[in-house]
């Protein structure tokens, strides 16, 4: 009797579950049908489908010891960009899954040089002599924004080093050239010095808290065009979401080349109106990094597996779109500049990258619960380019995967929803703040 009880409840909460979920209709379906028939019967079947789906993982892994993979903001101090290798060392199966900040940094600062040597006739606007920029930050405490803020700078000259490192902080407004964070820069084109300065920059973040918040540099764009805006030959910005902001409310009509990173669908279609190019970080790479640890640390096989070498599908990645580093536990995708002269080949951002676009067999790799969250989900490039890939690649990588989004402003909105971790084989987390991990692995050490 006790053990029909223990069945039923446990059938129910499968079938809750997995209807929770939205995916995994027919595993539902067969632990519904088990919890009709006969008691004992009932009880089998029940057990045999909860551990189909998976879901007796329940009782069998520890939460702690189950896979998990932080993506997107790697966990590390938010003040000196240390990584927290407490939280990337969690367990035997946690891993980081990125991409290479400094080359995708690099790659953007001298795209956009490259764009002023190839134009310096006609970009200085009002013919001061001096190019002028300016530029939106995402997160002063996320490393990757820090990044593409030094990568700028460094390619224009306008970077000055602090404590060994090119200071990243924003100047506020600059338009006399007298800011400390930044230096006055040259560039020698064609046995010509050109000057060229950071005019303006700022931390986009809302007065609720969200950072990267494109809103906010709508706004700021507006201030900055209406005081200095015959200054401003070029818009930089930390990430297509603010950069298409910007865009849209000035720099389109203006004729002022905007530079974004996340080659978005939207940024890289406004290529074709002016919009002065973006940077890809390889999010099809990321997203198909992100579940495939995961599906390899759940099958039992090797990490590498469908990653560096050939899984049994024909699913690789080759060196050219990313690196594995080891001591850090963290995957990163390389990044490729998408430009005039090569946006046609990006215009949907959510296509699945093809070497790695084989289903998996069923059998061999049965579904399995995921609990994944977004940050923030009105973030541009999580909603409109991470999020629709994972959900392609779930899909090919038999994953039942539970998406939460997050407000972007506070990390117990989302771990406020992650109740339950013993429902779930694996976890995919993508912190507020990269300072926050233990918030989470809390919550699965219980
Ligand atoms: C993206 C940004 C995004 C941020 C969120 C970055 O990698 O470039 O667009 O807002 O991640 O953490």
């Amino acid at each position: 009797m006790k053990r029909k009880l223990l069945s039923l409840t446990l059938a129910a909460v499968l079938a809750l579950s997995l209807t929770a979920c939205g995916g995994g209709n027919d595993a539902a379906e067969t632990t519904t049908d088990a919890a009709e028939t006969t008691e004992d019967a009932a009880a089998e079947e029940t057990a045999d489908a909860a551990e189909t789906t998976g879901a007796a993982a329940s009782g069998e892994v520890a939460n702690k010891d189950k896979p998990l993979v932080w993506f997107n903001r790697q966990p590390s101090n938010s003040s000196t960009g240390e990584l927290d290798m407490a939280a990337l060392t969690f367990n035997d199966n946690t891993y980081y899954v990125g991409f290479d900040a400094n080359q995708g940094a690099e790659l953007q600062g001298t795209m956009i040089r490259d764009y002023i040597e190839a134009n310096i006739d006609t970009i200085d606007r009002n013919g001061d002599g001096v190019i002028g920029y300016v530029l939106a930050v995402g997160d002063i405490g996320h490393n990757d924004s820090i990044a593409r803020t030094r990568g700028v700078r460094s390619a224009l000259g306008t970077a000055v080093e602090k404590d060994g490192a090119v200071d990243s902080t924003p100047v506020g407004t600059n338009t006399d050239g007298s800011s400390t964070y930044v230096q006055d820069g040259t560039l020698e084109i064609n046995g010509q010095t050109y000057t060229v300065r950071e005019l303006a920059s700022q931390e986009m973040k809302n007065s609720a808290g969200a950072t990267w918040d494109a809103a906010t540099a709508g706004n700021a764009i507006s201030t900055w065009s209406a005081s200095f805006g015959d200054q401003i030959d070029i818009v930089a910005s930390n990430n297509d979401g603010m950069g298409m902001a910007m865009f849209n409310g000035w720099s389109k009509a203006e004729g002022v080349p905007t530079f974004g990173y996340d080659a978005n669908s939207d940024a890289v279609a406004a290529i074709a109106e002016g919009y002065g190019g973006t940077i890809s970080q390889h999010a099809d790479v990321q997203a198909y990094l992100t579940l495939r640890v995961l599906r390899n640390a759940l099958d039992g096989v090797d990490i590498d597996t469908g990653i560096g070498t050939a899984d049994e599908a024909g699913n690789v990645l080759t060196p050219d779109v990313f690196t594995y580093n080891e001591e850090q536990r963290s995957y990163y995708a390389l990044n490729v500049a998408v430009t005039a002269e090569n946006y046609e080949d990006f215009l949907d951002s959510t296509v699945v990258y093809a070497p790695v676009s084989n289903q998996l067999d069923a059998e061999t790799h049965p579904t399995k619960n995921v609990w994944l969250n977004i940050y923030n989900a009105a973030d541009n490039f999580l909603s409109a380019t991470y999020q629709p890939l994972l959900q392609n690649y779930d899909d090919l990588l038999n994953l039942n995967v539970e998406y939460i989004g997050g407000d972007g402003q506070t990390e117990s909105n989302i771990t406020n929803r992650l109740g339950n971790p013993s429902q779930y084989d694996a976890f995919a987390i993508n912190m507020v703040k990269t300072d926050n991990a233990a918030s989470y692995t809390s919550l699965l050490s219980q």
